[in-house]
């Protein structure tokens, strides 16, 4: 969005291993992504190519089950909503 291209921190899939996310929740942040860009009143070309990137981590994120979340550290715990909205 013209800031500077300098990021320092978790991997997405590291920062989100403990983390139930569910296709819809994915769908629905999408949603309220897309929503927030356009409200900030940024070009429609760039928020396009902004959400076509966020997409790309979909795959990565999305979890079928709680199965499939882990922990990092004893205390750490599964962060599950099954009803988002
Ligand atoms: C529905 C989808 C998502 C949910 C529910 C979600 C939720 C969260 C939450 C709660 C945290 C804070 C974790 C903590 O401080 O312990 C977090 C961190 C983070 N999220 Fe997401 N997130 C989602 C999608 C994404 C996507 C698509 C990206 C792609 C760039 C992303 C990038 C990050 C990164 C990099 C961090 C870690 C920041 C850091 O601590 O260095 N998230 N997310």
């Amino acid at each position: 969005m013209g800031g500077p291209k300098a990021y320092g921190g978790k991997t997405p899939i590291s920062a989100h291993q403990h983390m139930m996310i569910s296709e819809e929740l994915y769908d629905i942040r999408s949603q309220l992504l897309s929503a927030a860009i356009k409200e900030a009143g940024i070009d429609d070309e760039l928020r396009k190519e902004w959400l076509a990137a966020d997409a790309t981590f979909k795959r990565a994120l999305v979890k079928k089950s709680r199965d499939e979340c882990s922990t990092s550290y004893p205390t750490q715990s599964i962060l599950d909503f099954p009803k988002p909205l």
